[in-house]
């Protein structure tokens, strides 16, 4: 009740929802900015003990965990189902399974509860995530995408108008985070883990090759990264008590990624002629990614916009932005609207793909 007479007058409140992976995740956000509540329920004990996502076990935990997130989300936010202005869910890209939870459960809600809604591209939540905490954030930017599914380059005019530079063309760095994490036998998901064992390292890194680096591609590779690692391993297996190597060889993969992100993303703002640079995903919550793109902004002249961990892993406040954006405009998705396992990035951040 307090928090409602708080609001200013024409604030607008976003319910969002984001079940595209294994987090069930529900946010209210006021006015694209403000986070009132930001709920995550991470299945990960549910999914480590088979080293990665199992789809079918993902979208069970989401129909559980669904509405007592929601309800926990709106309590959170001292707010109703009846306040709600409008609803964002994330349609994809993502497991089907998944995906159709949230979209289903949006779907019903708008319809009882008669509130527009709209379908909402997960990539397009992750470049907007910055938009919650940096009201400094200016269009246009360049937008660096890296997570467990996309490593993805764009040039971003406005909400309504982007443009894909370069992607991977085999793995995400998230992927190979997580693929060199269980090739090594330490467990999922392997960002986080790397990460960790990282930090402090003081054995000296293995020097891994970088991958397409030349000036003529924005694009991305990174499954050579993965072979060089277990050709490595192969060639000079780990014994017992060497935590010393294996920080060693963990701390020279990440520096690999890393260099190759900030390489091209560099590269990136210097052929579109743009100092603002987005990095967002969850990879972008990696320590060593943070401290290099800082220094890069500082040495460099760079503005670099790299939201809190918590907002660079899946979440839905992030769809909320997206879903604020498409909302002001006056957009409502039909309740005919699927999701898409493969939902290509539109040509802005609000999804204009609306069947
Ligand atoms: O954005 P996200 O939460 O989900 C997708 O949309 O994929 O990203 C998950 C990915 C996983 O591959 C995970 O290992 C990686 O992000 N990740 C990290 C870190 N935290 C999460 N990678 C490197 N360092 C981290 N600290
Ligand atoms: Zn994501």
């Amino acid at each position: 009740m307090k928090r409602e007479n708080e609001r200013r007058h024409g604030s607008l409140l976003i319910l969002a929802i984001e079940s595209s992976c294994d987090d069930t995740g529900v946010a209210v956000v006021e006015d694209g900015r403000k986070i009132l509540s930001n709920w995550v329920s991470s299945q990960i004990e549910v999914h480590q003990k088979y080293g990665g996502v199992v789809p079918e076990l993902a979208s069970r935990k989401h129909v559980e965990n669904i509405l007592p997130v929601i309800r926990a989300a709106l309590e959170g936010a001292k707010t109703t189902l009846d306040r709600i202005d409008g609803i964002a869910v994330t349609r994809g890209p993502g497991l089907i399974g998944s995906l159709l939870v949230g979209l289903s459960v949006a779907k019903s809600v708008a319809y009882v509860k008669r509130k527009p809604w709209v379908g909402v591209n997960h990539i397009d939540g992750h470049l907007c995530a910055p938009l919650l905490e940096r009201e400094d954030l200016k269009f246009p930017f360049v937008g660096l995408v890296v997570s467990g599914g996309h490593t993805s380059l764009y040039r971003v005019e406005d909400v309504d108008k982007t443009h894909l530079l370069g992607q991977t063309r085999d793995d995400a760095a998230g992927e190979v985070f997580d693929k060199v994490a269980k090739a090594l036998g330490l467990g999922y998901p392997g960002g986080p883990i790397i990460d960790n064992l990282s930090q402090g390292a003081d054995s000296k890194p293995v020097r891994f090759p970088r991958a397409l680096l030349s000036p003529k591609t924005l694009d991305f590779s990174f499954s050579g990264l993965k072979t060089a690692v277990v050709n490595y391993l192969k060639a000079h297996p780990l014994g017992e008590a060497e935590e010393d190597r294996l920080v060693g060889i963990l701390s020279g993969f990440q520096e690999a990624v890393v260099d190759v992100l900030l390489r091209k993303a560099k590269q990136a703002a210097r052929q579109e002629k743009l100092d603002r640079i987005v990095v967002s995903g969850g990879v972008a919550s990696n320590s060593h990614l943070r401290e290099k793109f800082r220094e890069m902004a500082r040495d460099e002249g760079f503005e670099v916009f790299i939201p809190s961990p918590r907002l660079c892993t899946d979440n839905a406040a992030m769809i909320g932005v997206v879903g604020y954006h498409a909302l002001i405009k006056g957009w409502n998705s039909p309740l005919s609207l699927n999701a898409f396992a493969n939902l290509p990035m539109p040509h802005g951040l609000i999804d204009g793909v609306l069947e």
